[in-house]
C-alpha cells in the first residue's frame, strides 16, 4: 500500500459546519493521523462492511444502501491495494478519507454508513482487528524461530560447552541444552501473545462516541461477522482503553529481552576471544578501516532495537495514565508506537530464525573452554558427599584441591590419585569418571537436566507441541 497525502483546500467536510474559520495549516498537520493510520485501511473497510450489513439487517438503513456501500467499499479497497488511492491530509485520518471517497462514489448511501457509529468506536475496532492479525503473525514467527533453534539444538544435543554463572565457567552443559532454554522462553512468549489475543478480540463498535447509540443495533451480529469472541461490555471503556495495545507491547518487550540476551551471547561467542560459534557472513558486515573485522551487526541491532521497543511500552503506558474517561485525542498517539513495535518484532523474529540456521559451532573451542575452568569441581564435591562427607565440608575440600591445581596449572583430572587422596581419603580411582566432562553431563539425568539423553527428550517434547 503506498501512501500519498496532499493538502486539499480548507473545507473540512466532516465537521466544519460549527466553525467560523478554517483550521490553521500547521494544526491540520499536527492533528492529522493519515500519515500513519492509512495502514488500518483494510480493517477499516472490513469493520464498515460489518457495520453496514448490521444496519441493513436491523432495517436502520435500506438494503439498497447496503449494496451500494458494499460495492463502493470493494472498489475503494481495490484502489488502495493498487496504490491508486489518494490520501488527503485535509481529511485527517483513514476513516474520513475512506468515507469521503465512498460518498463521492455512491452519494447519500455513503453518508448513511456512519449511522449509529463514531470514529471513536471505529478506530478502536480497527486497531483491534489489525492487532489481532498482527498477533497471529507474531505467534507464527515465534514458532518458526523455535523450530530453527530446535534444529540447532538437535544437532548439538551432546556438544559440550561451559555453562556460565557470573560469566565464569561454572559447570559443563550441552550447547543443545543452552539453546533449549531459549526455546522455553519463546514458548512462554507465544503463550503470552495467545492470552493477549483473547483480550484483544472483543468488539468496541456500538459504543459510538462514548455512551452507546439510540439506534436498535445488533452488536452481537457485528461481533460475529468480524470474528470477535464477544463485545466490549462498557461503552466508555470500549472507546477509551488501549490496555490491549500496551499488553501486546509488553509481550513484545519480553520477546526482545529474550532475544537481546541471546544476541549478547552470540556477540561474545563469535568474538575470537571465545570463538565458540561463527555467524554466517550474510548476517555480518566488515569495517571500512580494519580489514580483519567481521562484525555481528544483526545481534547488535537486535540488542539495540530492544531499547526501542521498551521505549514504545513506556510511551503507551504514559499515554494512558493521565486520561480521564472516555476518548481523548491522546489516543491517536497509540498507533506509531504500536506499529513500530510490531514491525520491529516481526522482522527481528524472521531474521533471527534465518540467522540461527546460519550458525556454525566450533566444538573443539567449546570443549576446551569447558575443560579449562574446573567445570567439574561441583561433581567432585557431590562425589564426596555421596561417600558420606557433609556437602559443606566436601565443598571446602574441593576448593583447596582447585587452589592447588590452579597453582600447578593443571586440571583436577590431571592430579594423580595419591595427590587427590591427600585432600580426602574417601577418594578412590572411580573419581576420574566423575571428573570428565561427559561424566558430569550424564550424571544430570533428570527432567530439566543437561544430560544429552534429557536434552533429546526435551527437544522431542518441544517438537510435539509445535
Ligand atoms: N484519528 C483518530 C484516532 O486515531 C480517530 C478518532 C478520532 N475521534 C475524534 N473524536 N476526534 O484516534
Amino acid at each position: 500500500m503506498t501512501q500519498k497525502t496532499s493538502a486539499l483546500n480548507n473545507k473540512n467536510t466532516s465537521w466544519s459546519g460549527r466553525f467560523n474559520e478554517p483550521v490553521a495549516e500547521l494544526v491540520k498537520k499536527y492533528t492529522a493521523s493519515i500519515g500513519f493510520d492509512y495502514r488500518l485501511a483494510a480493517f477499516d473497510i472490513q469493520g464498515s462492511l460489518a457495520h453496514a450489513q448490521m444496519l441493513g439487517a436491523q432495517k436502520i438503513i435500506s438494503l439498497d444502501d447496503v449494496q451500494a456501500i458494499e460495492a463502493g467499499l470493494a472498489e475503494i479497497l481495490q484502489e488502495i491495494e493498487a496504490g491508486q488511492f489518494e490520501w488527503l491530509l485535509d481529511l485527517e485520518d483513514v476513516h474520513l478519507n475512506i468515507e469521503k471517497r465512498l460518498t463521492d462514489k455512491i452519494g447519500d448511501a455513503g453518508k448513511r454508513l456512519h449511522t449509529g457509529r463514531s470514529r471513536n468506536d471505529q478506530v478502536a475496532t480497527d486497531v483491534r482487528l489489525w492487532l489481532r492479525a498482527t498477533t497471529d503473525q507474531v505467534i507464527a514467527g515465534l514458532k518458526k524461530l523455535q523450530l530453527s533453534l530446535l534444529d540447532l539444538a538437535d544437532a548439538h544435543f551432546d556438544t559440550v560447552m561451559p555453562g556460565f554463572t557470573h560469566l565464569q565457567v561454572a559447570q559443563p552443559v550441552t550447547f543443545g541444552h543452552h539453546l533449549m532454554a531459549y526455546v522455553e522462553m519463546l514458548g512462554r512468549d507465544g503463550q503470552r501473545f495467545a492470552d493477549c489475543r483473547r483480550r484483544i478480540n472483543h468488539l468496541p463498535l456500538g459504543a459510538a462516541a462514548l455512551a452507546g447509540t439510540s439506534y436498535p443495533i445488533d452488536r452481537a451480529l457485528v461481533a460475529k461477522k468480524l470474528g470477535f469472541d464477544g463485545v466490549c461490555e462498557n461503552s466508555l471503556d470500549a472507546v477509551s482503553d488501549r490496555d490491549f495495545a500496551i499488553e501486546f507491547t509488553f509481550a513484545a518487550s519480553l520477546v526482545m529481552t529474550h532475544l537481546s540476551r541471546l544476541s549478547e551471547e552470540l556477540i561474545l561467542w563469535s568474538s575470537p576471544r571465545f570463538a565458540f560459534v561463527d555467524i554466517a557472513d550474510r548476517f555480518c558486515t566488515g569495517s571500512s578501516i580494519m580489514p580483519q573485522k567481521k562484525n555481528p551487526d544483526v545481534p547488535e541491532l537486535v540488542r539495540g532495537k530492544t531499547g526501542r521497543v521498551y521505549g514504545h511500552l513506556t510511551a503507551l503506558l504514559t499515554l494512558m495514565k493521565g486520561q480521564p474517561l472516555a476518548y481523548n485525542k491522546d489516543n491517536q498517539e497509540d498507533k506509531e508506537p504500536l506499529f513500530d513495535t510490531a514491525d520491529t518484532l516481526l522482522v527481528t523474529l524472521e531474521i533471527y530464525a534465518d540467522m540461527m540456521r546460519g550458525i556454525t559451532v566450533n566444538k573443539d573451542k567449546m570443549r576446551q573452554a569447558a575443560s579449562e575452568g574446573f567445570a567439574t569441581a561441583t561433581d567432585l564435591a557431590d562425589y564426596l558427599a555421596k561417600k558420606g562427607m557433609p556437602f559443606r565440608d566436601a565443598h571446602e575440600v574441593v576448593a583447596l584441591a582447585v587452589r592447588y591445581a590452579v597453582d600447578q596449572k593443571v586440571a583436577l583430572s590431571d592430579l594423580p590419585l595419591g595427590k587427590l587422596q591427600q585432600f580426602a581419603a574417601e577418594i578412590s580411582d572411580d573419581v576420574y569418571a566423575v571428573l570428565t566432562l561427559e561424566g558430569s553431563l550424564n550424571s544430570r539425568n533428570h527432567i530439566g537436566g543437561t544430560a544429552p539423553a534429557q536434552v533429546k527428550a526435551a527437544i522431542a517434547r518441544a517438537r510435539a507441541t509445535l
